[in-house]
């Protein structure tokens, strides 16, 4: 049997950054994980560059049960506190677009600069070792490991979601929540691909590839990014940030055509000569394949444009900028980024996410009910909340 001061389970994000800070306070870590590798989402995030912050870092950038919960952790270890590592590590990183801050390299350097920093503070790193039982009695918490037990006096989860179950994902984080008796808020893919039936797919997969900027609206929240045409659906920034706000049965609104007045424009390109067919007038605004299918799908008697009524062109219009569409579900698990839902905030302590019913039982990252939009936000919440964490573990 091992003893020790902090057992964490889960060597992702923000286990590793809680077993720094615990170490570095002069706390025995024993990091666990089933992966034989550390970090592995880190190494193939953000296209392999990982996106490991974000400027905008607020907690209106969160969904969760209670927005405000993440307020204190993102307060006190910020996107700048994550920035300073980075640099100290001597990682170069730009900025992308909307606050994201990306590696030059490669997404491996944050992980190594995590397991450098770990090993330096004498973290304990077990991978390759399966959880069994876990146990809370006279000595602390009890966890039976395939290396054995281990006993400690605070133990923090930090094993994630439901999310790519290829690269280690388990929802052991949510069994333990269960067996501790912290309520859940239900978990659900997030951050994923959206897929269609029937007469919609049909026209989006004959669009496969194809993207253009939309602005996509949906459960009271909107987002200008870019859109892609799949074989199954939509994917692309917007939709990703969609799809965390969707629900089954509800229908997207979506903007072909962000900021353009497309029924305006037409109308001036019937005035100046209009011998142009729809689908050439409208393709000055659209990718082409897209602009011919709102022509065939407005069903107009004759494709030239000098031929069409101010009604039709409208019609056209509101079918470009306020194109509705119903999802049939989402990609689901196999290639959803996150998982929303999780550990009730209500559970938890905002500043040091100790479970308020348990004592010396943590909750950090994802699987907490806590989900950045896309953009860097996910692994900042890791960061801090395995901080917070770090500080008092
Ligand atoms: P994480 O999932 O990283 O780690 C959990 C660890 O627990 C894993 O190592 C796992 O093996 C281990 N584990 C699980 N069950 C276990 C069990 N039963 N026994 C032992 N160990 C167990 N975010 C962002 O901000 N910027 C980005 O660029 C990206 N890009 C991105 C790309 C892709 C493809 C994905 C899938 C996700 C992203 N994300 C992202 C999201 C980000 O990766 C995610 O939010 C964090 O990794 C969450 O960190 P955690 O440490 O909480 O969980």
């Amino acid at each position: 049997m091992q003893h020790c001061d902090v057992t964490i389970l889960g060597a992702g994000a923000a286990g590793m950054f809680c077993a720094i800070e615990a170490a570095r306070r002069g706390r025995r870590v024993v990091l666990i994980d089933h992966a034989r590798t550390a970090g592995e989402k880190i190494r193939i995030s953000g296209g392999g560059r990982c996106n490991f912050t974000n400027l905008s870092t607020a907690s209106e950038r969160f969904l969760s049960q209670n927005p405000r919960f993440a307020r204190s952790a993102l307060s006190r270890f910020t996107p700048g506190d994550f920035i300073a590592r980075v640099d100290a590590a001597g990682i170069g990183w730009h900025e992308k677009t909307l606050g994201q801050l990306f590696c030059d390299g490669s997404a491996r350097q944050i992980v190594d600069m995590l397991l450098r920093d770990m090993a330096r503070a004498g973290v304990a790193l077990q991978l390759g070792t399966d959880v069994g039982a876990v146990a809370r009695g006279d000595q602390g918490f009890v966890v039976d490991t395939t290396a054995g037990s281990v006993v400690s006096q605070a133990l923090v989860v930090a094993t994630g979601g439901k999310s790519i179950p290829k690269m280690g994902a388990t929802g052991l984080g949510y069994r333990l929540a269960e067996q501790f008796a912290l309520p859940l808020v239900d978990p659900r893919p997030a951050l994923v691909p959206l897929t269609f039936g029937g007469a919609a797919l049909e026209r989006m997969a004959a669009l496969a590839g194809v993207s253009v900027s939309a602005t996509v609206a949906v459960g009271g929240a909107s987002f200008a990014e870019g859109l892609l045409f799949t074989h199954r659906g939509l994917s692309g920034p917007s939709i990703l940030q969609a799809s965390s706000y969707w629900r089954e049965g509800a229908a997207l609104t979506i903007d072909l055509a962000a900021g353009c007045d497309i029924a305006a424009s037409l109308k001036a390109a019937r005035q100046a000569g209009g011998k142009q067919a729809v689908r050439t007038a409208l393709a000055r605004h659209l990718p082409e394949p897209l602009a011919r299918q709102f022509e065939v799908a407005a069903g107009l008697g004759s494709d030239v444009l000098a031929d069409q009524s101010n009604a039709a062109i409208d019609r056209i219009a509101v079918g470009i900028k306020q194109w509705r569409v119903t999802p049939t579900g989402s990609e689901g698990y196999r290639t959803a980024e996150v998982t929303l839902g999780g550990v009730s905030t209500d559970a938890l302590d905002a500043r040091t996410m100790a479970a308020k019913s348990v004592p010396g039982l943590y909750f950090i990252g994802e699987v907490v009910d806590v989900t950045g939009w896309l953009g860097g936000y996910n692994f900042q919440w890791a960061w801090s909340s395995g901080w917070a964490a770090g500080q008092v573990v």
